[in-house]
């Protein structure tokens, strides 16, 4: 398609098909995957870490996301364009829900946002999508209640709750939900969750049976050294790269290699 729209995916969900998210926070790194045919981008809130320096998403703003989000939407033409809401913006009512969504709509241009929260957050889902706004429901490990869930563990787990966590998705599903993201849930659990719904799923975490799969870019391109959550694979080392580039161009700098006569102007 010339551009992705909900109904894309639900052919793939209807059709056995998978896509590929990632995310995105600028118009640059939108531009290459879209161009490299990722179907989805995500402006998660998960921008306080990789390009604000927070230990945490709590700590993001609703003007944050319109402006990064609207780098996005700028920089990408076919892939479906989705936003987080961020932590304390939809949350005390379906009415903050429906503002904040359609600010991330009108200003900044997404095709859709993203809602943490369970069945607890059916009618927030219902206002917004009644509202014109589609919605991403985001299930199982919610990184903006990490404070309630008792820090970053896999939800799920244990007697019921797989009966649980399909009654979520499937309340999420019939207030209007057109996807449900799953994090950091068992594979199992996951794939139950898939084959209830109608509606397609993504998955992080979630093992190999959703409709779709999302990953943080730094995490897969190798941007940080050090460890990356079991679900990541890394696919490039940029932190390599990178740094052997500018200690290259440093070294050329202080030795005068750089810049070359060709850099420079003729009078
Ligand atoms: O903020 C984010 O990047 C996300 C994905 C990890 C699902 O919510
Ligand atoms: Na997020």
């Amino acid at each position: 398609p010339a551009k992705y729209r909900t109904v894309h995916f639900q052919r793939a969900k209807d059709e056995g098909r998978r896509f590929a998210m990632l995310t995105s926070y600028d118009a640059m790194t939108a531009e290459i995957f879209d161009a490299a045919g990722v179907e989805m981008l995500l402006i998660g809130d998960s921008v306080g870490n990789t390009v604000l320096g927070h230990s945490t998403t709590l700590p993001v703003s609703l003007d944050d996301m319109v402006l990064f989000a609207s780098a996005v939407t700028r920089g990408a033409t076919r892939a479906f364009v989705v936003a987080d809401l961020p932590f304390g913006s939809y949350e005390a009512s379906p009415q903050d829900a429906v503002a904040a969504g359609v600010r991330l709509v009108k200003e900044a241009g997404v095709h859709a946002v993203k809602m943490e929260g369970d069945e607890r957050f059916a009618e927030h889902v219902a206002a917004m999508t009644a509202a014109g706004v589609a919605v991403m429901a985001h299930i199982g490990f919610t990184p903006q209640s990490e404070n309630v869930l008792g820090g970053y563990r896999v939800q799920g787990r244990g007697e019921d709750a797989t009966r649980r966590m399909v009654a979520s998705a499937r309340a999420l599903e019939e207030a209007g939900a057109f996807a449900v993201l799953m994090e950091m849930v068992p594979s199992e659990v996951a794939a139950a969750v898939d084959a209830a719904l109608t509606v397609p799923t993504v998955g992080i975490g979630a093992g190999a049976e959703t409709t779709g799969q999302v990953l943080v870019w730094q995490d897969m391109l190798g941007m940080r050294t050090g460890g990356v959550p079991r679900f990541v694979r890394r696919y490039a080392d940029l932190h390599g790269t990178i740094t052997d580039a500018v200690t290259q161009y440093r070294r050329d700098v202080l030795s005068g290699q750089f810049p070359a006569p060709e850099h420079g102007f003729e009078s």
